[in-house]
This record gives C-alpha cells, sequence and structure tokens, in this order.
C-alpha cells in the first residue's frame, strides 16, 4: 500500500511528507529535492545534516519508501501488479497485436519514423480511444495532449469520435490539449501533471513530438550531450507519472532517413530512437503505398517480432480492409 501524508493526501513528492514545511526547505536545500533522493540516504547522515533527531530522520526516509512502494515483494505480488496494467487500441488490430494488446499503461510508447509515417494521426487516434470502455479496448478515461508543433487538429479529433460512434463533442471535452513553446516550457507542464491526472481522470499523456523543442534549442553534435541529458530528465520524469498513475504516456520523434547509410535500415539513423536503454516500448512506422504504414517494434524481446500493417482513413486508424 502507498502511504498517505499531509491532511490524507496521496504522497507524490517530498511536500506532500507529513512534516513541517521547515524540515522540507531544508531538506531541498540539501540536495534531497525527490522522493527517490531519499529512498537511499542514510538516517544518520540526514539527521546530521539537516540537524534533526535520528527518529525523525528515520521516519522520513520510510515514508518516501512507503509512498514509492519499494520493499520486498513476492513474484505474485509483482504478477499482479503487471496484470494490472491497461492497455488502449490503436484501432488496428495487427497493430495492437504487434504491441501486445495495445499501448500499455505503466510504460512510455515512441513511436518514431519520418514525417507523413502517420506518428500525429496516432496520438489523435489514441486520444480518442482511450475514452472508449475497457471492453472496446479503451480506459475509460481522458487525454492529454502536449503539442510541440502546432499539429493537433480538432477536426481529425471529430472524425475519428464519430468513426468510433462516440458524440463528438464529449470526446472533445476530455481531451486536455496544451501547446508547449519550449522544452523548459514542456518539462514544466509534465511536472504539474500530477495534480491533473488524478482530478480529471486521465489515463493517457501524449506529447507530439518529444523531441522537436530539443533538437531546436541545442543543435548539432556540440550540444548533443546537454540535449540528450535534458531529454533523459523528461523522459524520466515521463516514466516515474506513467508507473505512479498507472497511465500511458506516448511520444512521438521524427527521424529522418540517412541518404549516405546503404546498408541495414536507413530510416534509424539520425536522431535514433529516444529511449535509448530507457523502458519503454519503440515503434518504427514507415511508409507503404498509399494510404498503408507499416510498424515494427524494436528491440523488445518480450513482444512478438515481425510487422503491422495498419492504414490512415478518414475515420482514423485501422487495419487493412483488402
Ligand atoms: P511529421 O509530424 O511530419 O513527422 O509526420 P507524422 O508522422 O506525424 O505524420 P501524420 O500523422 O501527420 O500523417 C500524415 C498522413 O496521415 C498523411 O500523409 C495522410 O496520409 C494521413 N492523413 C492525415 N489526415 C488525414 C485525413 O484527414 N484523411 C485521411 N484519409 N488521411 C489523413
Ligand atoms: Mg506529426
Amino acid at each position: 500500500m502507498q502511504g498517505e501524508g499531509k491532511a490524507g493526501k496521496k504522497i507524490r513528492s517530498i511536500d506532500d511528507l507529513d512534516i513541517s514545511p521547515s524540515i522540507v526547505a531544508k531538506l531541498k536545500d540539501s540536495g534531497y529535492t525527490s522522493l527517490e533522493s531519499l529512498v537511499t540516504a542514510s538516517a544518520q547522515d540526514l539527521s546530521v545534516t539537516l540537524g534533526i533527531p535520528l527518529p525523525t530522520a528515520m521516519k522520513i526516509i520510510n515514508a518516501a519508501r512507503e509512498a514509492l512502494d519499494i520493499r520486498f515483494k513476492t513474484a505474485k505480488e509483482v504478477k499482479l501488479e503487471r496484470m494490472n496494467i491497461g492497455r488502449i487500441t490503436t484501432g488496428s488490430k495487427a497493430l495492437d497485436q504487434l504491441l501486445g494488446g495495445g499501448v500499455e499503461t505503466k510504460t512510455i510508447t515512441e513511436f518514431f519514423g519520418e514525417f507523413g509515417t502517420g506518428k500525429t494521426q496516432l496520438c489523435h487516434q489514441l486520444a480518442v480511444n482511450v475514452q472508449l470502455p475497457v471492453e472496446k479496448g479503451g480506459l475509460g478515461g481522458t487525454a492529454v495532449y502536449i503539442d510541440t508543433e502546432g499539429t493537433f487538429r480538432w477536426e481529425r479529433i471529430e472524425a475519428m469520435a464519430r468513426g468510433k460512434g462516440l458524440d463528438p463533442d464529449e470526446v472533445m471535452d476530455k481531451i486536455y490539449f496544451i501547446r508547449a513553446v519550449s522544452s523548459d516550457h514542456q518539462m514544466a507542464i509534465v511536472e504539474e501533471l500530477k495534480e491533473l491526472i488524478p482530478e480529471k481522470n486521465v489515463k493517457l499523456v501524449i506529447i507530439d513530438s518529444v523531441t522537436g523543442h530539443f533538437r531546436a534549442e541545442y543543435p548539432g553534435r556540440e550540444n548533443l550531450a546537454v540535449r540528450q541529458q535534458k531529454l533523459n530528465k523528461h523522459l524520466h520524469q515521463l516514466q516515474n507519472l506513467a508507473e505512479v498513475f498507472n497511465i500511458a504516456a506516448v511520444v512521438t520523434n521524427q527521424v529522418m532517413a540517412r541518404p549516405d547509410v546503404f546498408y541495414g535500415d536507413p530510416t534509424v539513423a539520425v536522431g535514433g530512437h529516444i529511449l535509448g536503454h530507457a523502458p519503454g516500448v519503440r515503434v518504427q512506422l514507415r511508409k507503404s503505398r498509399g494510404n498503408k504504414r507499416i510498424a515494427r517494434v524494436i528491440d523488445a524481446p518480450h513482444l512478438p517480432e515481425g510487422e503491422a500493417i495498419f492504414m490512415i482513413t478518414e475515420t482514423g486508424v485501422t487495419d487493412v480492409t483488402e
């Protein structure tokens, strides 16, 4: 069970711990800015650094561990937690199957590919589909749509909602849209989501595209290290939200084909997929003939190998019908 802090509030940050504001301030000053940082702290050190009694320091550390649910669990408990994972249909059974039943909660799913491969269309579709009841492939929840490129179209949401037999106005009422104007803004938005998610029953957070601002603000090879560092922090922040709230996080990442690569897959190169070795599911999208698109899951030993073909139609993402 996860602990409760001030006024019975769930503990999501050190501000929620049931301790005085002056101790919270001291913690932050000493570099203990997150619950995670407290988990590995020694009670002795904390007591000395903050000038607080040892039992208080122990109490703080235990509260942080409890809040993050860090303790020995039996394999069976882990199994039950895994079963708790929700899945959102993409609209295509073939693509769902490739993803092990749809886009999963508690993890980040990255769609990457060249322009026009359907990344934004999939985001729109998932923002609609998450609202479906569980028996129809949704999670009966709402979506947050963070748009960094100005490519969100309510008209598409309307068309896709109709395609699913849903009331377009109701569907649009349950998509919380925000434009992120810079990478710092994007990070601040995600930071603040911990308030909105429980309040609005959010089950899906979309960032389209997650990399755009970072690439623009930190261009070239010389900025690569800083860029990746910031991006990693951002993804960690997002992964945390996904786990704590049992929601799905979907991000997109445009990659360009590299004409100088003659063997292997030329689209994997520039930018690459961003999740690197972070947990999560990476899905590469490629164009096929007409409105057909090919999806492939990259380095995910737990998912089936192979590819899925889907279509983007007037009413959204579907299986190939002919
Ligand atoms: P970038 O953001 O440029 O990297 O591309 P993307 O991967 O986000 O591509 P996007 O999802 O915008 O896909 C664009 C494609 O979706 C178009 O080329 C069309 O094939 C299809 N599409 C978009 N809107 C519609 C529509 O209203 N009707 C139909 N039939 N297809 C659409
Ligand atoms: Mg796009």
